[in-house]
């Protein structure tokens, strides 16, 4: 199929996200025949490199990063497509060389990757604009990496910038979440079954869990991360597309448009329900482990959240009354991504039993041990009624021989075939923001320190508070 062949401009192509993700994401759809045999990839950056430093920084990058697929004779068919171009983010001049260099290749199909510092995707769009880039005989398309914005206003800006000059259409925001596996499974749970979708309402769902749980802390991203803290990393688009994703309405059909305007309608119904009570928690060090104050590059007085825990509010006709909990932090206990369906307990029990039977519960497991499980109530073996818990548990590894492809082969896979599904629209990012907002606001306006928790925990003592408060407690994620 000659309409995903281009050429794949990677801005940034001599930084960590192209070394980590990007190359190897390319490397494994090469592997597997979804590649075109003639797309061509470009790196860009400031660095002076030439096509053959490129060429050897590229497949040291896949040994580290991606050893067990490297592969000798593929990498071989593979090096020679690979070109670079030296020239900074904001330079015009560079601009000129990069087309010259794409009109040489030959390749009228674009796709271009801002894997760069945030600052530049304004200007990397402005500039392409200006070349004449942001058109072509061929499809132009354009990824733009996450963080979108730093709040409200700057992501609309910058909307406003990439949409004069390109079209929304040619527009990819990535949220790698949205294409790991698990993730996308949530709408065939939901919406290819009979037996999920009838229960999935406030009737029976007494509330909702999202955690995102990760053990690792800075690593070199110190001063990154000390402007962004948690609600921007990670709660403003990953969680709440998790949140999303388990709350929207059933699409018509399962395409760009129709997903992405159920998904904006559970973002405009939704709300923080007490930003002033969300708990902002930081990680102290304990002596052998560094405290998030003494991470390289991070403010030592620092009030920035590395863990955050609050309570989501969907007020439409689906969701209104159950609370939705999300919480997320580093230097946590495990890594640990699951999505919790807390049911109602049953109206009316019929047997004699000595404590409150336990609620029914869906636990939705992104990783690690990807896979579903479903835990209830059931007869211990012996005379009477007593109850214990019981499990049915869906393992994706069991069940499928295949492996689960990396978030970010599928997207780039994606990208090239012209799916946006998984990417983010700008009404969608916007919508978000204004969700997000106002616990920034009340965080930013308050004079408190955050909560602080002990490394290798599950976060600070507050956020089981939240829960108590609301009657309810958080479900502790299996670890491995
Ligand atoms: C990124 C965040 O978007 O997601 C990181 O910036 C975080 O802070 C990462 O560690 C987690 O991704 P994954 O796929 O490893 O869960």
């Amino acid at each position: 199929n000659g309409e995903h062949r281009c050429a794949f401009v990677i801005f940034g192509a001599s930084g960590d996200l192209a070394a980590r993700k990007l190359l190897p994401a390319l490397f494994e759809l090469h592997l597997r025949g979804a590649l075109h045999p003639e797309t061509a990839l470009v790196g860009f950056s400031r660095r002076d490199w030439s096509d053959d430093t490129f060429r050897e920084r590229a497949r040291a990058a896949l040994q580290e990063h991606a050893p067990k697929s490297f592969d000798e004779a593929a990498w071989a068919e593979l090096a020679p497509r690979l070109s670079f171009v030296s020239g900074g983010y904001d330079d015009a001049e560079a601009y000129q060389k990069l087309k010259e260099h794409l009109q040489n290749l030959g390749q009228d199909n674009r796709l271009f990757y801002t894997s760069t510092p945030p600052s530049t995707y304004a200007p990397i769009a402005e500039r392409l604009g200006e070349a004449g880039m942001a058109r072509s005989a061929g499809w132009v398309r354009l990824i733009v990496e996450k963080p979108f914005g730093h709040d409200l206003r700057s992501a609309r800006m910058l909307n406003e910038t990439l949409l004069k000059h390109f079209r929304e259409e040619q527009i990819y925001r990535m949220d790698h979440y949205l294409a790991k596996e698990t993730a996308q499974n949530i709408a065939a749970l939901r919406f290819a079954n009979a037996l999920f979708e009838p229960t999935w309402n406030s009737q029976y769902v007494d509330h909702i869990q999202v955690t995102m749980a990760e053990p690792m802390g800075m690593e070199g991203r110190g001063g990154f991360y000390d402007e962004v803290g948690v609600i921007r990393d990670v709660i403003q688009n990953h969680l709440l597309q998790l949140v999303a994703l388990t709350a929207t309405e059933p699409p018509a059909r399962y395409d760009a448009k129709s997903v992405r305007d159920e998904k904006v309608k559970v973002f405009q119904a939704m709300a923080c329900s007490n930003p002033q009570h969300a708990v902002i928690g930081q990680y102290r060090g304990d002596g052998r482990v560094k405290g998030y104050r003494e991470e390289e590059g991070v403010d030592p007085r620092s009030r920035q959240g590395t863990y955050a825990a609050l309570e989501l509010r969907i007020d439409n006709w689906r969701w209104a009354g159950v609370p939705f909990f999300v919480r997320s932090g580093k230097r946590l206990r495990a890594k640990s991504s699951e999505i919790v369906i807390v049911y109602k307990r049953p109206p009316h029990i019929p047997f004699e039993l000595r404590a409150p039977v336990q609620h029914d519960r869906i636990v939705l497991r992104l990783q690690p041990n990807e896979g579903i499980s479903l835990r209830f109530n059931a007869k211990k073996p012996g005379q009477g009624i007593s109850l214990s818990r019981a499990s049915m548990d869906f393992y994706y590894d069991k069940e499928f021989r295949s492996r689960n492809p990396d978030a970010y082969e599928t997207l780039l896979e994606d990208a090239m075939m012209g799916d946006a599904t998984l990417f983010m629209r700008a009404d969608e990012v916007e919508a978000q923001w204004r969700v997000v907002t106002p616990l920034l606001e009340a965080w930013e306006a308050s004079y408190d320190e955050p909560a602080f928790y002990d490394v290798g925990s599950w976060g600070p003592d507050e956020a089981n508070d939240l829960l108590a408060k609301r009657g309810r407690t958080w479900h502790t994620p299996a670890v491995e």
